[in-house]
């Protein structure tokens, strides 16, 4: 974690976030918006029932940026991930990763262009079984074909950076829940993405475990201008994004920082 990328500070200040501006199409309308979601909205159809659970939602992030996602459990937060991901389809409107729209290419394309440009921390790790700590950090490095010795050091060096350097040889199941949520968020930045989505990454972990996960994620945005876009109920890691969305009743919306926040005690989660 040596090279900087984009400096977050000239990033911001070239760039309106909020513009969201550009081409509809897919391209680099706008170079500097490693994420452009765009009226994204998404139903699920339960017998006659149809339940909206996003509508309209638009959001854009620029290189180096800190954004966070709050709202009330069932409010969307992992169905709008999801979608920014390229894991889940919307029912309407665009997302553009890097420039390109995730859900107009094929399969194959997704899986290079996730590989390439996006880390992504499941609510619930989706690590997999068979697999070491070790391995399962790894894959993704594995994936794009990367030299196995090398994915292997990159590997070991994020576990160790998240304290599992012990656990190295430990399948899933010989985790606790904290340190399988640890390897996720080393799997995730293992690649060193454009931007990392993380749907609560430090629900499971205590003060300190919360506090030298999100500090890697923090170190990557200011070495390498990742992006982060982060899912959280955590009050204080929300404080340190620079903006702060809310979903409410399926409706995205940008908040003032509330400052007063901050003095407030950590309490983990
Ligand atoms: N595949 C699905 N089919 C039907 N309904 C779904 C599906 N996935 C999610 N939902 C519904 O959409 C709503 C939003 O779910 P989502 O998982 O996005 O919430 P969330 O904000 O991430 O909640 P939490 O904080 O509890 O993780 C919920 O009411 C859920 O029941
Ligand atoms: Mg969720």
């Amino acid at each position: 974690m040596s090279k900087p990328g984009a400096t977050s500070d000239d990033t911001r200040e070239r760039v309106g976030p909020r513009s969201g501006g550009g081409a509809a199409q897919d391209g680099p309308s706008n170079g500097s918006l490693v994420l452009d979601a765009r009226d994204v909205s998404k139903s699920f159809h339960q017998g006659p029932v149809i339940l909206e659970v996003l509508r309209g939602a638009a959001l854009s992030v620029a290189a180096a940026e800190r954004v966070a996602i709050i709202g009330a459990s069932g409010s969307g937060k992992t169905t709008l991930l999801q979608i920014l991901g390229g894991l889940d389809q919307p029912t309407r409107g665009q997302v553009l990763v890097d420039g390109r729209d995730i859900h107009r290419l094929t399969e194959k394309e997704r899986g290079e262009l996730r590989n390439r440009a996006i880390g992504f921390v499941y609510q619930f790790h989706h690590l997999l079984p068979e697999f070491s700590a070790l391995e399962n950090v790894a894959m993704p490095l594995l994936v794009r074909r990367a030299p196995v010795p090398e994915a292997r050091k990159a590997a070991r060096e994020l576990l160790e950076r998240v304290g599992l350097g012990q656990r190295l040889d430990h399948r899933p199941h010989q985790l606790s829940g904290g340190e399988r949520q640890r390897a996720a968020v080393a799997r995730a930045l293992v690649t060193q993405p454009k931007i990392v989505l993380a749907d609560e990454p430090t629900g499971n972990l205590d003060g300190a475990n919360a506090e030298s996960v999100f500090g890697l994620m923090l170190e990557l945005n200011r070495e390498r201008g990742t992006s982060l876009v982060v899912v959280t109920h955590d009050t204080r890691l929300a404080d340190r994004m620079e903006r702060v969305y809310e979903i409410e009743k399926g409706r995205l919306s940008e908040r003032l920082m509330p400052s007063l926040r901050r003095d407030e005690p950590y309490t983990g989660t």
